[in-house]
C-alpha cells in the first residue's frame, strides 16, 4: 500500500501506531500529479554560477546592473532619497488600489514628457503596478478581458523570456514578427515590416521601447517611423514595454522617443514602465501601466475596472519604492543627480562594448564584432552559438543564457580582457 511504503512515517509518529485514517490524512499527498517543473533559463544560470569555484568566473546571466568592482549598485539619489523619506516618519496605511497618486503620475510624465497633450487632457490612466513584470501581467488580463480584437499577440522574435509565459497565463495567445537577423546581429527591418503587414486587423503588437531584450537591437528613428505607419494601417493596439528608459543612450526622453512619436501619431498605446534598471529599484518592485484613451470620460472607465482587476490580486501595491521613485522624480536636485547617474550606468556600458570588441580585436579575431558596439543597453546578443556557450561556460567560466546575450552590466574593466580572450577561443 502507497501509504506503507515509507519507514519513515513510523519514525516521524514514534511509537505511536495511527488509526488508517489519521495515517492516509498525514501522507497521502495532494500534489502527487504534479510534475518537477524545469529551472528558470536566466536563474538557472546563476545557480551554475555560484557551484563554480574559478576566481575568474564571469555572470553574464543576470540583467542587473553592477559597478565596475562588479558590485551591485545603489545610485547615490536613492540613498538621498530614503534619508529624506526617514526624515519625514510617514505612515505606513495601505495605498490606494492604484497606487500612489504623486507617483502615477510622475510616472506618466516621465514617459510621455510633461508637456505631452495626453496628460493635459487627462485621457490616460497610470496605475502603479509591482515593476514592469507585474505592469505587463496587469497590462495582459486587462487586454484578456476587454480588448475586443483577436486574442493573439505578436512578439518581436527574439523576445524577454518573460514575455510569453505572462500573455500566456492571462489568456491570451503568442504569435511573433521576425525582428532578429542573426546574420548582420542587427535588425531585422525589412522582416519585421512584411510580418507585421500580415498581422490580422486589432490584434495586439509588442514593441519594446528602447534597449531591446535580449538582442540589444533597436530600430532607428526612420524605421520607428515606418513601423508606426504600417501599424496604423493594419489598426493594431500597441502595448509598449519600456523597462529601460535612460539604460540605452543615458538620455531618458531620447530613450522615451518611440513611445511618445507614436502617442503623437494617434495611437492610443498601452505602455508597461519599470523603474528596476534605471533607478536600481530591482528588489523594490516600481513601475507603472498606462492606458492611453480616446478621452478622459473613457480613461475613467478603465481606471474603475484596472481597480477591480486590482483588487483581487495584490489589493494595494507596496509604498515604499514608489516613495523613493517619487522623491527622484519630484526634487529637482534629486532629479537632476539621478539623470547624471543613469548617464554613468549607460556610459560604462557602452565603454565596456568598445574595450569587449578592441579586445577581440587584439586578441586577433577576424570575425566582424560591430554588432557589440552597435548594439544598445544592458544585453549583447553576441552570436555565439550554443555549443559554443557550453564552452566557454566549461572552459572559461563564463555563465551566460544559452542564446548567447551576455549582460553588458556584469563586464568591468577587471574582466574584460578575459572575457575577450575567452569568446575568441570558442570562436576563433
Ligand atoms: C524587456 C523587459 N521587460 C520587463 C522587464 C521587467 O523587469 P522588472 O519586473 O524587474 O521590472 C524586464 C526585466 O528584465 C525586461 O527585460
Amino acid at each position: 500500500m502507497a501509504l506503507l511504503k515509507s519507514n519513515k512515517v513510523f519514525v516521524s509518529l514514534g511509537n505511536i501506531t495511527p488509526s488508517l485514517g489519521v495515517l492516509s490524512a498525514r501522507n497521502s499527498s495532494w500534489w502527487g500529479g504534479v510534475q518537477m517543473g524545469p529551472p528558470d533559463p536566466i536563474l538557472g544560470v546563476t545557480e551554475a554560477f555560484k557551484k563554480d569555484s574559478n576566481p575568474k568566473k564571469m555572470n553574464l546571466g543576470v540583467g542587473a546592473y553592477r559597478d565596475d568592482q562588479g558590485k551591485p549598485f545603489v545610485l547615490s539619489c536613492v540613498r538621498k532619497a530614503e534619508a529624506l523619506i526617514a526624515a519625514k516618519q510617514l505612515d505606513k496605511e495601505y495605498l490606494p488600489i492604484g497606487g500612489l497618486g504623486d507617483f502615477t503620475k510622475a510616472c506618466a510624465q516621465l514617459a510621455l514628457g510633461a508637456d505631452n497633450e495626453v496628460l493635459k487632457s487627462g485621457r490616460n490612466i497610470t496605475v502603479q503596478t509591482i515593476s514592469g513584470t507585474g505592469s505587463l501581467r496587469i497590462g495582459a488580463n486587462f487586454l484578456s478581458r476587454f480588448h475586443g480584437g483577436p486574442r493573439d499577440v505578436y512578439l518581436p522574435k527574439p523576445s524577454w523570456g518573460n514575455h510569453t509565459p505572462i500573455f500566456r497565463d492571462a489568456g491570451m495567445q503568442l504569435k511573433a514578427y521576425r525582428y532578429y537577423d542573426p546574420s548582420t546581429c542587427g535588425f531585422d527591418f525589412k522582416g519585421a515590416l512584411e510580418d507585421i503587414s500580415k498581422i490580422p486587423e486589432q490584434s495586439v503588437i509588442l514593441l519594446h521601447a528602447c534597449a531591446h531584450n535580449p538582442t540589444g537591437v533597436d530600430p532607428r528613428p526612420e524605421q520607428w517611423k515606418e513601423i508606426a505607419d504600417i501599424v496604423k494601417k493594419r489598426n493594431l493596439l500597441v502595448f509598449f514595454d519600456m523597462a529601460y528608459q535612460g539604460f540605452a543612450s543615458g538620455d531618458i526622453d531620447r530613450d522615451a522617443w518611440a513611445v511618445r512619436y507614436f502617442v503623437e501619431q494617434g495611437h492610443n498605446i498601452v505602455l508597461s514602465q519599470s523603474y528596476a534598471k534605471n533607478m536600481g529599484l530591482y528588489g523594490e518592485r516600481v513601475g507603472g501601466f498606462t492606458v492611453v484613451c480616446k478621452d478622459s470620460e473613457e480613461a475613467k472607465r478603465v481606471e474603475s475596472q484596472l481597480k477591480i482587476l486590482i483588487r483581487p490580486i495584490y489589493s494595494n501595491p507596496p509604498m515604499n519604492g514608489a516613495r523613493i521613485a517619487t522623491t527622484i522624480l519630484n526634487t529637482p536636485d534629486l532629479r537632476a543627480l539621478w539623470l547624471e547617474e543613469v548617464h554613468g550606468m549607460a556610459n560604462r556600458i557602452i565603454r565596456m562594448r568598445e574595450q569587449l570588441a578592441a579586445g577581440l580585436k587584439k586578441n586577433g579575431s577576424t570575425h566582424n564584432w560591430q554588432h557589440v558596439t552597435d548594439q544598445i543597453g544592458m544585453f549583447c546578443f553576441t552570436g555565439l552559438k550554443p555549443e559554443q556557450v557550453e564552452r566557454i561556460t566549461k572552459e572559461f567560466s563564463v555563465y551566460m543564457t544559452k542564446d548567447g546575450r551576455i549582460s553588458m552590466a556584469g563586464v568591468s574593466s577587471g574582466n574584460v580582457e578575459y572575457l575577450a580572450e575567452a569568446i575568441h577561443a570558442v570562436s576563433k
